[in-house]
């Protein structure tokens, strides 16, 4: 069975609370449920994982490969516009990966319009709220299935 990682970064365990105009409402639990129903809909297993920690996150992408992930699906948030740390670990584990984001970050603060961590990736999607991450996961479906 096809297993995807899903990475989430500093601050996503606020959302519902965490600027909601922003944000909106869904929490993480939300989001996970969200995810999982994907998984069973697409014959996948979805393993979803959050943390405030540069080095838990590094952790998780080394050990990808072994752990016998087809593709990862990474929310780095603010990571997403300085951690070179992330980015070098998405080239080292060298499996397909899709950056998400929940809010439209090139409609914000000048700073949020860079990712370090977008190159390391196919691609990015922004702005679709919670829905950017069933985006990324059908665009990684997508890859994976077009490299056999
Ligand atoms: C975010 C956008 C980032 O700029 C921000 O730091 C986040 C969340 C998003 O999902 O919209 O924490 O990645």
């Amino acid at each position: 069975m096809l297993k995807i990682l899903v990475l989430h970064g500093p601050n996503l365990n606020m959302l519902g609370t965490r600027e909601p105009g922003t944000y909106g409402s869904a929490t993480l639990a939300h989001i996970e449920t969200m995810l999982s129903a994907w998984g069973e809909a697409n014959g996948a297993h979805i393993e979803s994982f959050q943390s405030n920690d540069e080095a838990a996150l590094v952790g998780r992408i080394q050990d990808a490969p072994a752990a016998g992930f087809g593709g990862i699906v990474i929310n780095p948030a603010a990571f997403t516009h300085y951690s070179i740390a992330l980015r070098d670990a998405l080239l080292a584990a060298a499996l397909p990966a899709v950056e998400v984001h929940i809010s439209n970050v090139h409609k914000r603060e000048a700073f949020r319009r860079h990712s370090v961590t977008a190159p390391a990736c196919s691609g990015q999607i922004a702005g679709f709220g919670p829905h950017s991450y069933i985006l990324g996961l059908e665009a990684l479906k997508t890859i994976l299935s077009a490299n056999g």
